[in-house]
């Protein structure tokens, strides 16, 4: 049985993947700085809590390791990657620099880096009506944050290490990765996330601020697909960038709305403009991911964010002492 390291495997996307491989029976050990609490269940083999930031701790993670899903890193929503640059930089590209490091020495026989859409460049992204953004898009490079650039130079260093040294990689490109477990408070959550936590705590009737002038656009993809989808990259024989996301374009009030209906309170909006919102609109051109891999979402954005809402609901009401 393959032997399988998932970095980052106390956050959201690591937690679910593990959950998964681990109720496949595979040996899954998961290495992360810090476990999110309400992660529930057995989900690995092994759990270790190392930084990694530490080469000699990426050295351990990676010992005896056939398959490594690198997903570690310093990262959050919006109002997290406009606020925090170095610490993004700095952090990332030393997980990343001494995971592939460690991965040679160690002998990882694939490595897979999970990249982001924030690689491709602002020029593609400056209407709300935007065409999905296809992989070859994102040169010349033009990403819009610190946090993209480091995705972008990662991805590189991905493809140096495979010809230098041989590595079997895969990168895989997330757009809006969302779902329940994932964080939805703090300073780092998500806009489906804060959204969710927003409606779930206000008053009945009442008024949620939402970031922006509410027309930017964004597509979701829900995390259970995203979990089939890296699965799927690992297992195929492509090696180059490729997203993993959904190509169903909606505004971020199109998004309140549809979780305001399904909690069934009675919910204004209003516009902070002082607020972060990203680039104008993005969305993830699909046909790569669906001719190479055979894969593309299936859950519809509706019942994830009901999940998503349900989930975030019981979490307030918990935080509240309910
Ligand atoms: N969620 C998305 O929509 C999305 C989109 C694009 C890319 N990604 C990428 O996917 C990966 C997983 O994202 P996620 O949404 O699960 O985020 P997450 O924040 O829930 O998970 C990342 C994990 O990395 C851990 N980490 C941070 N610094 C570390 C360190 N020094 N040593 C060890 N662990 C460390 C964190 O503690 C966290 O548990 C990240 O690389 C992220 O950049 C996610």
């Amino acid at each position: 049985m393959e032997r399988i390291l998932i970095t980052g495997g106390g956050g959201f996307i690591g937690s679910h993947l593990a959950r998964y491989l681990y109720s496949q029976g595979y040996f899954v050990r998961v290495a992360d700085i810090k476990y999110d609490d309400y992660i529930e269940g057995k989900y690995c083999s092994e759990r270790l809590e190392l930084d990694l930031r530490i080469s000699q701790n990426c050295l351990k993670a990676t010992e005896g390791i056939d398959k490594v899903y690198n997903l570690a890193a310093n990262m959050g929503g919006i109002g997290f990657i406009t606020s925090v640059f170095a610490d993004i930089m700095h952090d990332n590209v030393l997980i990343n620099t001494h995971m592939l490091e460690a991965a040679v020495q160690n002998k990882v026989k694939r490595f897979l880096f999970s990249s982001s859409a924030c690689v491709y460049p602002n020029y593609k992204q400056t209407t709300s009506d935007v065409p999905g953004l296809k992989e070859e898009d994102a040169y010349p490079a033009d990403p819009n944050e610190a946090y993209g650039w480091e995705k972008l130079f990662t991805e590189e260093m991905m493809k140096s290490y495979q010809i230098d040294y041989g590595v079997d990689i895969r990168i895989a490109r997330f757009h809006n990765i969302y779902g329940p477990e994932g964080t939805y408070k703090g300073g780092k959550e998500k806009a489906p996330a804060a959204l969710c936590r927003k409606v779930a705590e206000v008053s009945d009737p009442g008024e949620i601020t939402i970031w922006g002038d509410g027309k930017a656009t964004r597509s979701f993809c829900y995390i259970d697909d995203c979990v089939q989808g890296v699965l799927a990259l690992m297992e195929s024989g492509y090696d180059k960038p490729i997203n993993i996301g959904s190509d169903r374009l909606i505004s971020i009030d199109g998004l309140a709305d549809m979780i305001i209906d399904s909690s069934g309170k009675k919910i204004t909006k209003k516009h902070d403009l002082s607020a972060p919102e990203g680039v104008k609109g993005r969305n993830a051109d699909l046909t790569l991911v669906k001719k190479v891999l055979r894969w593309e979402p299936q859950v519809s954005l509706e019942e994830g964010m009901g999940n998503t809402y349900r989930w975030i609901g019981m979490m307030v009401k918990k935080d509240r002492g309910g």
